[in-house]
């Protein structure tokens, strides 16, 4: 493989009993690359992030990342390994502020002394508020539970934590199908600053101007199975709307493969 690739999944498969959610995936991400990922409904995009990051175990197939075979036992393993995500149903701690929330996992700390460590509090807020500054959303207290919250500002926590955190990858499913105008328009710069930035980025999306405006590479799912791969010079919203609703199908995927 070459290290110019930071994702790699090889007939990544999902079956939930009869239903085959996913169906050999084949795909490739170069470093830096920004893909968009489109479908219908139940088309198997959740599904497909869902095996990448460990949230469910796999029914068969392989994940490559960094240079090296992957297995995570959980999310959280995942971001551990440099993969941020935000997930379309939200994992966030209910019961949690915002900054432990942001922070969870990766807790700042004062003193790093076994169990006479002491978590940095203040700088965890700060660098909170400075994160939520980048998304535009309006959270009047921070030390609020989650729980409360509405569902743009939930979105927004989750996206303030990837915003947060240089990371090897970011994948955002549906990121901004819960906000308004203004919020979308502060997350449509986060992506860009991620990709100045050279971190690479898997982006859910079914808003079509978002993901011509943002992305390289446009890659179609249909009924569990990846139709289309390409490269958004050589096409047009009307042709993915095309392969999305299986008007068109064709060798494109092939020619294109990266
Ligand atoms: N936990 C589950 N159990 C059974 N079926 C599921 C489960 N999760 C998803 N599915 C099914 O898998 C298919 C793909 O779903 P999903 O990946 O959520 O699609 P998308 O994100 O593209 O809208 C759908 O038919 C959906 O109903
Ligand atoms: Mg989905």
């Amino acid at each position: 493989m070459s290290d110019d690739i930071i994702l790699e999944t090889r007939g990544l498969t999902k079956h939930y009993g009869g239903v085959h959610a996913l169906e050999d995936a084949d795909f490739v991400l170069q470093r830096g690359e920004h893909v968009a990922v489109v479908g219908d409904n139940g088309a198997g995009k959740s599904t497909f992030v869902r095996q990448i990051t460990g949230v469910e175990q796999k029914t068969r197939g392989t994940v490559i990342f960094d240079g090296r075979e992957v297995d995570f036992k959980g999310p959280l393993e995942a971001r551990e390994a440099g993969i941020e995500t935000v997930f379309q149903t939200l994992a966030l701690a209910d019961d949690l502020d915002v900054p432990d929330n942001i922070f969870l996992g990766r807790e700042l700390f004062k003193v790093k002394l076994g169990p006479f460590s002491i978590l940095d509090y203040k700088a965890m807020r700060q660098a909170t508020l400075d994160g939520l500054q980048k998304t535009a959303v309006k959270i009047p207290n921070i030390r609020n539970t989650i729980r409360n919250m509405s569902g743009g500002q939930r979105q927004c926590v989750a996206i303030a934590r990837t915003a947060s955190f240089h990371s090897k990858l970011t994948i955002m499913d549906e990121p901004t199908a819960a906000l308004g105008v203004q919020e979308t328009a502060q997350v449509e710069n986060i992506i860009r600053t991620l990709k100045a930035a050279g971190e690479p980025l898997i982006l859910i999306s079914h808003n079509m101007r978002q993901v011509f405006d943002l992305v390289d590479r446009i890659i179609v799912f249909r009924r569990g199975r990846i139709c289309a791969n390409l490269k958004k010079q050589e096409t047009d919203p009307q042709d993915i709307v095309a392969y999305i609703t299986g008007a068109k199908t064709g060798p494109e995927y092939m020619e294109t493969a990266v």
